[in-house]
């Protein structure tokens, strides 16, 4: 990673995400959209979105802009372009969920901000597609990992236009066949290329080499991880492009998406082994906190699936979903993302504070901008609080999956506390924080070197 430059507004999108996420824990606490309102509610779609769009997205994209550079070892083909990206998103974000307020009767204007919210977010989006794709085209042949990140961008802009054709349809009138066929059906397309292409497969492709960097294992290039990758890659196209297929030839979409997950499902196994291939090979014998949480959110995954087949087999997956998409949001992709935000906060604020005096004067270690005995004890509540909400969904106990979204609440506040204070050095010893030219991060934006 040293030598890599760092992306400038990185933090911003974290910062960003975090207060989505401490959102969307807020609305359950208070029993906004499910599960006491049913899955199709507007109410659900905004916290649906608020998760998908504010949270995870905003999360993946900082993060890619960051680590798809250390990927292919080039530079960012703009480090500007984030933030007009991220204005948009947000602008998106806004309109879309307005535009979900005005479906639930809660805000009583028109005409309907859906469009709007589709087409600002389209922009968003595109802006981070062309940086990402510029930078991964100039690196081609790509390397493994790096694959996975282009196929999840691939679907990105799959998830983006479903999300955008059923917009329009909800705020307009469309007048072709097939874009009504979409809109009536491509819901579960529009889910799977959104939490399973773009979400998890950039994360599976991001995490081979997160977890490989900060427990010090050996890179997995070889046959299995190959596997994942066209596997997992497979299963998208059947789903996706199968999926719309049928559905274009009035035909039903269930076995494009029972085939594209069973392969899918083949390829989660293949990875949840080379994850635990990677932990048993690591040279780091004590890990961090970072990797000990990555584990219950690999933890989480492993359950998702197993759910799914279960569901499955009971003739319940309809019925459930609701429970299922939970514990992939907040228990796999939400687990693994605050987990590995713990780390990279510090790591990227180490290296603008101090990468550029390193070798010239004394400087603090990594591991001292974060006290991980006082973040322990709530990330191990988050993860037990996920669970438990999993349950109460799954046992419709609704007053009790309110309380266990309470815990969520303010254990992810308290990491988001303990985020806030690593990227203000406040951990670090009044002594040694500030040496010689070094000068105080920014909360929101990245500037290494001595001009910050
Ligand atoms: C980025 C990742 C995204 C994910 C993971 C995602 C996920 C989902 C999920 C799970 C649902 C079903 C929710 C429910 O039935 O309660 C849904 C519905 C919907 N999404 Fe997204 N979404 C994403 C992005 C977008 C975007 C960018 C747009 C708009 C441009 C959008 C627009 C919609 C609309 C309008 C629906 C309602 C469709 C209907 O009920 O017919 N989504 N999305």
């Amino acid at each position: 990673m040293i030598g890599v430059s760092l992306s400038r507004w990185t933090m911003a999108y974290f910062a960003a995400a975090i207060v989505a996420l401490l959102l969307s824990e807020a609305l359950m606490v208070a029993g906004y959209g499910f599960p006491a309102l049913p899955v199709q509610a507007p109410q659900t779609l905004v916290l649906v979105h608020l998760v998908a769009i504010g949270w995870l997205s905003l999360l993946l994209c900082g993060a890619l802009f960051q680590f798809v550079p250390v990927l292919v070892a080039r530079s960012l083909y703009s480090n500007t372009l984030p933030f007009p990206a991220l204005l948009f998103l947000l602008a998106g974000l806004g309109a879309l969920l307005i535009g979900f307020l005005q479906l639930a009767g809660t805000i009583d204007f028109a005409p309907s901000l859906l469009p709007y919210g589709a087409i600002l977010l389209a922009i968003g989006f595109a802006l981070v597609l062309y940086n990402l794709g510029r930078t991964l085209w100039q690196a081609r042949p790509l390397p493994l990992q790096a694959r996975f990140v282009a196929v999840a961008l691939v679907c990105l802009a799959a998830t983006v236009a479903f999300g955008a054709i059923f917009s329009f349809a909800f705020g307009t009138t469309l007048h072709s066949d097939a874009l009504l066929a979409i809109a009536g059906q491509g819901l579960p397309l529009h889910v799977s290329a959104g939490l399973g292409g773009w979400l998890t497969f950039a994360a599976i492709g991001v995490s081979y080499r997160l977890l490989a960097m900060f427990m010090l294992a050996p890179e997995l290039n070889g046959r299995r991880p190959q596997a994942v990758f066209r596997l997992g890659s497979a299963a998208l196209a059947v789903a996706i492009l199968g999926g719309l297929a049928s559905l274009l030839c009035k035909a039903p979409v269930f076995p494009a998406l029972l085939i594209g997950g069973a392969l899918g499902a083949v390829a989660l196994a293949l990875y949840l082994a080379d994850a635990v291939h990677l932990y048993r090979a690591r040279k780091r014998r004590i890990i961090e906190l970072n990797s000990r949480m990555a584990a219950l959110a690999l933890v989480s995954l492993a359950a998702s699936v197993v759910l799914t087949i279960v569901l499955l087999a009971l003739g319940r997956l309809t019925q459930q979903v609701g429970a299922l998409v939970f514990l992939v949001a907040f228990g796999w992709l939400g687990g693994l993302g605050l987990a590995k935000l713990y780390k990279i906060v510090a790591f990227l604020t180490w290296l603008e504070c101090y990468g550029p005096v390193l070798g010239k004067m004394a400087t603090p270690r990594v591991q001292d901008l974060v006290v991980e005995a006082r973040a322990r004890r709530w990330f191990v509540v988050y993860y037990l609080a996920v669970w438990s909400a999993t349950v109460c969904l799954l046992a419709s106990q609704d007053l009790a999956f309110r309380l266990a979204a309470a815990a969520m609440t303010v254990a992810t506040l308290a990491v988001a506390v303990q985020l806030v204070r690593t990227r203000l050095l406040s951990n670090v010893a009044a002594a040694s924080r500030l040496p010689g030219s070094v000068g105080r991060p920014h909360l929101l934006i990245c500037m290494p070197g001595p001009n910050r």
